[in-house]
């Protein structure tokens, strides 16, 4: 019998994740479909008891779903448990267990798109939500030495921090607003990540202009600094533009949508995904839909 995957999110319109496990599971002719479930907040709670009758194989959860899909899982991997937000499920023998694998995916992405080694490192994170957890946990787990979480409602930024501080001692942690950005030395900088929505597809321009105000890099930078974007729709974000102008190296959003989707696919299916074949379909349908 066929093997159902999907991803469970509101609103979906076209899911980039879609075409691109697709992708794979055709490349590998394997006897599995991936769907999109698109489900009203109300439906949530009957929709997860439904996937488990009909023994739904895994799925993966999106915006706005991360957080509140913990109170109907059976199961949390600890790695998920710490970050508070599961990307994707495993139907583990009627049991639905709960995964992240977006920090996995970002951490793998980044290392292989700019040789970014975190050991001691110092990071800017822009952005304080789901996405930002995740990224952090996986930054700090890697080794970096400090963290500024700067984001535009700052008491975010600080419960964030305190979370983070609770698991990482040894390390130095700043919460700020995005306005503080400006205070900061770049001299010091290894990295920065927007996990911001600023730079998407339709963002306003007022928004994008303003974070690239406060952004701007001059000549005081340490040469080595990465720009990095999860943002992957446009593939070159308004900051990557901007950065590498500057002649910096960047990161975009592509790397961490395929690594976080091979790590899931790895969980559901237990093979390794073809990354290859689903970066191609994640271009493709960039272009043709997005
Ligand atoms: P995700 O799961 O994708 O991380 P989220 O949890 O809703 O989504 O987080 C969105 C992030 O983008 C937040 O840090 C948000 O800032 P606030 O906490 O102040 O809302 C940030 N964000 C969204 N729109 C923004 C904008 N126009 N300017 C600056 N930050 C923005």
């Amino acid at each position: 019998m066929t093997s159902i995957l999907g991803i469970l999110g509101h609103p979906l319109g076209h899911s980039l994740s879609v075409p691109m496990h697709m992708s794979a599971i055709f490349a590998l002719g394997i006897d599995y479909v991936y769907l999109s479930f698109d489900v009203q907040p109300e439906e949530l709670q009957h929709t997860i008891a439904q996937f488990k009758k009909e023994h739904i194989k895994g799925f993966n959860v999106t915006i706005p779903y991360k957080e509140r899909i913990i109170d109907y899982l059976d199961d949390i991997d600890q790695h998920a448990k710490r970050i508070g937000a599961v990307n994707t499920v495993n139907n583990e023998d009627g049991r639905l267990k709960g995964y992240n694998t977006d920090g996995i995916g970002y951490l793998k992405s980044l290392k292989e798109q700019t040789g970014f080694d975190p050991e001691g490192k110092q990071v800017l994170m822009l952005g304080a939500g789901g996405a930002a957890r995740a990224v952090a946990f996986s930054l700090l787990e890697s080794g970096i030495k400090t963290l500024f979480v700067a984001n535009r409602t700052v008491q975010k930024a600080e419960r964030l921090i305190q979370h983070l501080g609770s698991y990482f001692q040894k390390a130095t942690l700043y919460p700020l607003s995005l306005e503080k950005i400006v205070d900061l030395s770049y001299m010091d900088l290894d990295l920065i990540v927007n996990t911001t929505s600023v730079g998407m597809k339709n963002t306003k321009q007022s928004d994008t202009g303003r974070l690239m105000e406060l952004l701007k890099f001059d000549n005081t930078f340490n040469k080595g600094l990465v720009v990095s974007d999860i943002v992957y729709n446009p593939p070159e974000t308004p900051l990557l533009r901007m950065a590498k102008q500057a002649g910096l190296k960047i990161h975009d959003g592509i790397g961490m949508l395929v690594y976080q989707g091979a790590e899931s696919f790895k969980i559901w299916t237990g093979i390794q995904a073809p990354v290859e074949v689903m970066r191609q379909a994640v271009s493709r349908a960039l272009q043709e839909h997005h």
